[in-house]
């Protein structure tokens, strides 16, 4: 059975949601599902923007059979070719042999390469092309590495709507609302934007940038991404949380602190030390074992405050596998300025603290370490007190001087 939405008076929403899938990219837990948008204009040509992944292909052709009621599908805008949007345009094609592709040079090689037959079904677009469908005339804009090199994204210039391919997207599933106005995007969506973006799309920050400055030139009325809520109201709300991240600046001044421990007794010292930070004043603290976290939220919530703190055994004379892990995934997201604590712990030859600490300095960006570090053999005991007092009062005194 069909299900759409109207986006505008000849602008459908025509994707699906996936609430089974455990993995995106067979990598990120998805709790609250995932949506695949795609968006049917219905101009005097009929006009798909992107397709949806093959998990949801079935509840796509049901929405554009619906909508297109006995018109030709004249033409798909392939925006992005990665599966989870391009994978239902072999489909399309079998459906609609008379439909023609619009996308970049780049995209039609992916879907060679992905094995799709398109000879003779392509237009190739490039930045700054038009396109008028009746209506509505679009222009192109190359967004590479946004998340593909292939990307675009699409301007209408008729009613200012963007779309955005993967660009203000978000994880989870759609409940009925499609509109930012129509949800508590603050209370339920920003958590899951956020981890969306910063493990997606995260090491791509100055690409990012060079698109916000472009679209910064466009009368945007409205941003329609391949996943999560369209925006239709506040954009600048969404659009300042883009730039930060993009800058890897920080959303909020806090402590984000993340443990690795084996027995319990480094886990002692950094819930100890988040206590004794919120007792100094500082109550934005959050604290998290690496080992039961999946790694998409932990670097989430490092792109969110403004310090962290790293507490972790030494393991076969190394850091802790899952901490390490952590900051590889750091290193691969091109985290960077950020200001580091360091909790070290270790029964003999306690190295990880020097280990993480020339990690942080020599194989990320811009991050900063404090002096001031706790060594802990074994566990946390009174002779440590004045040590943790120390960090805490060195942590208070940066998180309050950054602006
Ligand atoms: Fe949602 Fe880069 O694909």
């Amino acid at each position: 059975m069909h299900s759409v939405r109207k986006v505008t008076e000849d602008l459908y929403w025509v994707g699906g949601n996936d609430r089974r899938l455990a993995l995106f990219e067979n990598i990120h837990p998805i709790p609250r599902g995932v949506s695949y948008n795609s968006y049917l204009l219905l101009d005097e040509k009929t006009v798909l923007f992107d397709t949806v992944d093959w998990s949801v292909c079935r509840q796509l052709l049901e929405n554009v059979t619906f909508l297109l009621n006995g018109r030709p599908l004249d033409y798909v805008v392939v925006n992005h070719m990665e599966p989870d949007h391009g994978a239902s345009l072999e489909e399309i094609l079998l459906r609609y042999p008379n439909v023609k592709i619009i996308s970049s040079e780049k995209a039609i090689l992916f879907m060679r390469q992905f094995g799709f037959t398109i000879d003779g079904k392509t237009e190739q677009v490039k930045e700054g092309d038009t396109f008028a469908f009746g209506k509505h005339e679009v222009t192109f804009i190359a967004a590479p590495m946004v998340h593909w090199p292939e990307v675009l994204v699409t301007y209408d210039k008729t009613n200012g709507v963007l779309f955005s391919a993967d660009a203000f997207g978000a994880f989870g599933a759609l409940g009925g609302q499609l509109f930012n106005d129509e949800m508590n995007f603050d209370r339920d969506w920003l958590d899951e934007a956020r981890r969306y973006y910063t493990n997606i799309v995260g090491k791509y920050g100055p690409q990012v940038q060079a698109l916000l400055k472009k679209a910064a030139g466009l009368d945007i009325k409205m941003i329609c991404p391949l996943h999560g809520p369209v925006w239709r109201t506040d954009l600048g709300y969404f659009l300042d949380k883009y730039d930060k991240w993009s800058r890897y600046e920080p959303e909020e001044k806090g402590v984000l602190i993340v443990y690795g421990s084996m027995y319990g007794n480094t886990e002692s010292a950094a819930n100890a030390l988040a206590a004794m930070l919120v007792e100094k004043g500082i109550k934005n603290v959050a604290v998290y074992d690496v080992s039961n976290t999946h790694v998409s939220y932990l670097i989430s919530e490092t792109f969110r405050y403004s310090h962290v703190v790293l507490a972790s055994v030494t393991y076969n004379l190394g850091i802790y596998p899952p901490m390490h892990n952590y900051l590889m995934d750091m290193k691969a997201l091109n985290m960077q300025n950020r200001t580091f604590a360091i909790i070290e712990n270790g029964s003999w030859a306690c190295k990880s603290g020097t280990l993480m600490r020339d990690f942080l300095e020599n194989q990320l960006k811009k991050m900063t370490v404090l002096d001031e570090k706790v060594t802990l053999n074994s566990s946390l005991k009174e002779e440590n007190i004045s040590d943790l007092e120390a960090l805490a009062d060195s942590i208070v005194e940066s998180v309050q001087a950054k602006q």
